[in-house]
Parts: structure tokens; C-alpha cells; sequence
């Protein structure tokens, strides 16, 4: 078992993942971490596209190389952007993460490593499954 990783690191696993970002037509740089439950760490930054709609954000692209890592149990997701105070994942990247927990702490930071924690119900109450049992 690795050894525990805090929120604090985890943020600052974004901070530093945001320095990878691709985003040279907004210049809007978002980094992100995610935590699985086995403790291991998957991280993200936006990989913007010429035709825009194709570009992918960061927590998604954590998602998705968790899961490609076998990874589908989360505990957290540090996200953090380039502008003032705190980054809140858009609605695609909420209803994404709800897929694999709506109890999901989000770690939502600014730019100086702080953070508020929000889960991902309370940002997007009554995501969108299959059979609603909640
Ligand atoms: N972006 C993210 O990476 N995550 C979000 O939750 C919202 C927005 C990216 C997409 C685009 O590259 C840039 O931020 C500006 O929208």
C-alpha cells in the first residue's frame, strides 16, 4: 500500500500538472489529481484542440487515465486553474466524476495551494444515472 497522500499534496500534484497544460488557444492552464481509494494518484491538465470543441479538461483527462489504469474507486480530485481563487470543474467534468461516486471530495484550489472541499453532490446534485436510487 503507498503511503497516505494528503490534500495538501494532492493540490500541490495539481499545481504542478497544470504545468503540462495544452492550452494555447485560451491560455487558461488547469491541473488536476485524483486520488483513488487504493491510494495511488492519476492526474490531468486540459489538452486544448485547433477545432475547440475537441479540447478535453483536466479532471477528465484524470478520470479517464485512472480507469485506464484500473483504477475506479476515487476519494479525491484536486483541481486548480489560472485565474483568481478557487477552480470549480465545469458541469461535463461534474457529471463525469458522478459516475464513480457522487461522494467524491473535490479539493477546488487557487493558484497559492489553497483550497475549499466541496463533494461532487453538492455541486451537481442529482446527476444523471440510470435508475435513480437516491
Ligand atoms: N477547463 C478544464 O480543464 N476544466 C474545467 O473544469 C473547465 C475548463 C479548460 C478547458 C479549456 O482548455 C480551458 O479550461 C478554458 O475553458
Amino acid at each position: 500500500m503507498p503511503a497516505a497522500v494528503s490534500d495538501a499534496q494532492l493540490v500541490e500534484l495539481a499545481l504542478a500538472t497544470r504545468e503540462s497544460a495544452y492550452a494555447p488557444y485560451s491560455g487558461f492552464r488547469v491541473g488536476a489529481a485524483l486520488l483513488t481509494a487504493g491510494g495511488r494518484v492519476f492526474t490531468g491538465c486540459n489538452v486544448e484542440n485547433a477545432s475547440y470543441g475537441l479540447t478535453v479538461c483536466a479532471e477528465r483527462v484524470a478520470v479517464f487515465s485512472a480507469v485506464a489504469g484500473g483504477a475506479r474507486e476515487f476519494t479525491a480530485l484536486a483541481v486548480v486553474g489560472d485565474g483568481e481563487g478557487y477552480c470549480c470543474p465545469c458541469g461535463a467534468c461534474l457529471q463525469v466524476l458522478h459516475e464513480f461516486g457522487p461522494q467524491v471530495r473535490l479539493l477546488l484550489a487557487d493558484a497559492r495551494g489553497g483550497f475549499r472541499v466541496k463533494t461532487v453532490a453538492e455541486l451537481l446534485p442529482g446527476g444523471f444515472s440510470l435508475s435513480r436510487n437516491d
